[in-house]
């Protein structure tokens, strides 16, 4: 069964790129390893930049996120126990961003492209890539029906994560790789109650940074800053809330936080990582498969969906009029946008981290009261966070 183009990973990235490649006319199989009940339950990001909103509209694959996510233009830092409010979307000609569960965009994506008759196989095990580097490669796995099978392609779009099979097929030396660890950890918890503010809160005290995320209006992400070999066995739920409370306390004001079932909590990983070219041969890698970015800024969706979309318009391109260019500069195209990202997000991260160095805690806390002082640097924040046009 041959198919022009076999996309590996059904996450953002992969599923984007497979409803955009069946509305140009050409046809895809994806490849994802997990159930199709696993993928869609999976909670990870939360937060969906303007444009990423407007491009799946487009699509017409934003139903149901416009129905229940809920668009934001406000967030909150706490700093020494007061709030600074940042009406960051009037700071941008008025543009939020939404959000919405990552699971709940993975399962709208599923549906849209196995309603229009999309060819996905889940619980494929075993993916390999044949071939890249010619001008016929081809995908084997083993099927959930335990048969070897084989597709031949025209390319391959590596969507398959961090720790995919596609990125280690590429020869030593046909990618340069790009690593930053901040020295910075977060706990990350995902709790069953409804979150105890309308916007983001984050949260700088002494014993460390909290955050207060949204995913849904029963159910809240957090994140506490930990030490950076920490693990989960130091924070039973009641440290955990102990914790929070005191970091987001607010002398003097009724704020209060609501407690509820802690349903996930792990060690979250803070590093940035990217791989330059984004692509080899007949291979292009997409979202977390060639970068990875700290959750700090909430880039890590939103350039899977940016990815998806340029190789889509590069593809429909080629195939439609034998123009190369896009798949040239794909890689380019998309390596300017994940750096961009990738220092914003290591901005944010020093801004509410501090380094543990005196000076340079200081100079972090200055750019964050920066946004407060000076309406250049809210409108600079304001276009990096809800994201570039
Ligand atoms: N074979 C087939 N599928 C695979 C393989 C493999 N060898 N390895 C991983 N996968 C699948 C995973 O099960 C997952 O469904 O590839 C998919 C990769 O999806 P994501 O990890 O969500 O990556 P991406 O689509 O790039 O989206 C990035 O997801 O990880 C979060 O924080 C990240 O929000 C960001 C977003």
């Amino acid at each position: 069964v041959p198919a022009e183009v076999v996309v590996v990973g059904a996450g953002p990235a992969g599923l984007t790129l497979a409803n955009l490649l069946r509305r140009n006319g050409i046809g895809c199989v994806v490849l994802e390893r997990q159930s199709r009940r696993y993928v869609e339950n999976r909670a990870r990001a939360g937060l969906l930049e303007y444009r990423a909103v407007e491009m799946l509209r487009s699509h017409g694959l934003a139903d149901r996120l416009l129905e229940l996510g809920a668009p934001h233009g406000v967030c909150e830092f706490r700093i020494g126990g007061k709030r600074f409010i940042l009406p960051y979307s009037d700071l941008y000609e008025g543009r939020t961003h939404y959000v919405y569960p990552q699971q709940e965009l993975v399962k709208d994506l599923i549906e849209a492209f196995v309603d229009s008759g999309g060819d996905i196989r889940f619980e494929a095990k075993d993916v390999a890539l044949h071939g890249i580097s010619g001008s016929a490669p081809s995908v084997t796995w083993v099927g959930s029906d335990g048969e070897q099978h084989r597709v031949r392609c025209e390319f391959i779009a590596g969507c398959d994560g961090f720790r995919g099979v596609s990125r280690p097929s590429i020869p030593a030396g046909g990618v340069r790789e790009f690593s930053h660890q901040p020295g910075i950890a977060w706990l990350g918890v995902l709790a069953e109650v409804p979150p105890s503010t309308e916007h983001v809160i984050y949260a700088l005290h002494p014993k460390g940074f909290a955050g207060h995320m949204l995913r849904s209006p029963t159910v809240s992400r957090f994140f506490l800053q930990c030490p950076v070999d920490d693990s989960t066995a130091a924070w039973p739920d009641d440290r955990i809330w102990a914790e929070l409370h005191e970091r987001f306390a607010v002398p003097g004001s009724d704020w209060k936080l609501s407690e509820g079932r802690i349903i996930e909590k792990g060690v979250v990983d803070m590093r940035g990582h990217v791989t330059e070219p984004m692509a080899y041969g007949r291979l292009f890698l997409l979202g977390d498969a060639a970068h990875v970015i700290t959750p700090v800024g909430a880039k890590g969706m939103n350039l899977a969906l940016h990815d998806a979309e340029v190789l889509a318009t590069a593809l429909a391109g080629y195939y439609r009029g034998g123009d190369e260019s896009g798949l040239t500069e794909y890689s380019e195209t998309c390596l300017r946008r994940v750096w961009r990202c990738q220092e914003f997000s290591q901005w944010m991260t020093t801004a509410i981290h501090g380094t543990g160095d005196r000076f340079e805690d200081r100079t972090a806390r200055t750019r964050l009261e920066n946004l407060f002082r000076s309406p250049a640097s809210a409108a600079w924040f304001a276009e990096n966070y809800v994201g570039l046009m």
